[in-house]
């Protein structure tokens, strides 16, 4: 049988060329899973872990979900995740509306997010920080 080899090379080299994601290279790929167990137990009761389907889902919504806060975080701080993640680790614990990077209309809307100082070991803050970044890229 006859190998086309050129064929094959170009043909891995273009699916290569193709892929349109953007290379996030610092950025820990493997799931922190503690960190994912905060988020579940002490932020998704406020920031849903899926973006809303319906407008019902839309409606009941009492926090930005958090693909659309990660996207916010995303714009301001690109693949900088070492900004990013300072940035989200001060805010969780001292927020404030100088601060905020979300849209003005989402503060109207939901109100501050209270300080999570209280209900967050140092580590546990680590985490969640640390999964979201790796989770929502
Ligand atoms: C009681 C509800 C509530 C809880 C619990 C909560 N948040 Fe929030 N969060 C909000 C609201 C409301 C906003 C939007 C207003 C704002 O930015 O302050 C927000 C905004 C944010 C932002 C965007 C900051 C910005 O630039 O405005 C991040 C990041 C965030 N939350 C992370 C978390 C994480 C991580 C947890 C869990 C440890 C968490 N939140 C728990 C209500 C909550």
């Amino acid at each position: 049988m006859k190998i086309r080899l050129s064929i094959l090379i170009s043909s891995v080299l273009f699916m290569g060329g193709c892929a349109t994601q953007p290379k996030n290279e610092n950025i820990n790929t493997s799931e922190n899973i503690a960190g994912k167990e905060v988020f579940i137990s002490k932020c998704t009761m406020c920031h849903s872990a899926t973006m809303p389907k319906s407008d019902a889902e839309k409606n009941a919504l009492i926090a930005p979900a958090m693909r659309g806060v990660m996207k916010h975080m995303r714009m301001e701080f690109g693949n900088d995740t070492k900004a990013m993640s300072s940035f989200m680790k001060d805010y969780i614990v001292n927020p404030s509306k100088e601060k905020s990077l979300c849209q003005k209309d989402k503060i109207a809307r939901f109100g501050l997010m209270p300080s999570q100082k209280d209900a967050l070991t140092p580590k546990e803050l680590d985490d969640v920080v640390d999964y979201l970044i790796g989770a929502y890229n």
